[in-house]
């Protein structure tokens, strides 16, 4: 029996969200990116829905990505709500990084399993993804702009009615030492009833 405790205890910790402004231009070989996703798919899953979907953004693919974040932001913010330091983020985001995994959950037609339980799989799918990745010397960034939760991302997607997107997972080789992360002593989140 694997019994390494102390290594998937490090790799938690040490997972960090890092935005592409802070990736370096190296590139994530493609059997790299595949190697996550085949993380993906281990996650737990209800009634073995396996609901995870994913859009894999690379290459030249990563503009078409750019400019449909561009134009629905252009198309749908406000004249003083619009923001020009994100909307500059928004567009260029997708080329600073090697790869952009769009986080789609789909669902079975006729499950019996609720949604939330799918949307639960798929963030844990995530999990497996961001993980794997840290493993590798990469961070990434679940990014969930307001188009994450329109019809106008499902059909660029190619998703249905009844599946959606979770937001955009950006993955890259950080340029400069991640900072440790900062949470909460579980103490103050836990309740043993003894
Ligand atoms: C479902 C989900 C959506 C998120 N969306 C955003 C987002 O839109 N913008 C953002 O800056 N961070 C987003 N994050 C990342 C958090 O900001 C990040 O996890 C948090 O700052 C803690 O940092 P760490 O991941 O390095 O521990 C999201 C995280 C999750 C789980």
């Amino acid at each position: 029996m694997l019994q390494e405790p102390n290594i998937i205890n490090q790799i938690i910790a040490r997972r960090r969200t890092v935005k592409p402004e802070n990736y370096s231009s190296q590139p994530v070989a493609k059997e790299v990116i595949v190697r996550l996703l085949e993380s993906a798919r281990w996650a737990p899953t209800h009634g073995m829905n396996e609901p995870w979907h994913f859009v894999v953004f690379t290459g030249d693919a990563r503009q078409q990505l750019a400019d449909f974040l561009d134009k629905w932001y252009v198309a749908n913010t406000l004249p003083d709500k619009f923001n020009n330091h994100k909307y500059r983020l928004l567009k260029t985001r997708p080329i600073m990084a090697s790869c952009v995994i769009a986080i789609c959950m789909k669902r079975k037609p006729d499950t019996k399993i609720p949604e939330i339980e799918d949307i639960a799989a798929v963030a844990c799918a995530v999990q497996n993804i961001h993980l794997s990745a840290t493993a590798y010397g990469l961070v990434g960034y679940w990014s969930t702009p307001a188009v994450t939760y329109t019809d106008e991302v499902k059909i660029f997607l190619g998703l249905a009615e009844n599946d959606r997107c979770l937001g955009f997972f950006y993955i890259g080789y950080p340029v400069q030492e991640v900072k440790k992360g900062n949470r909460t002593p579980i103490e103050e989140k836990v309740v043993w009833v003894v």
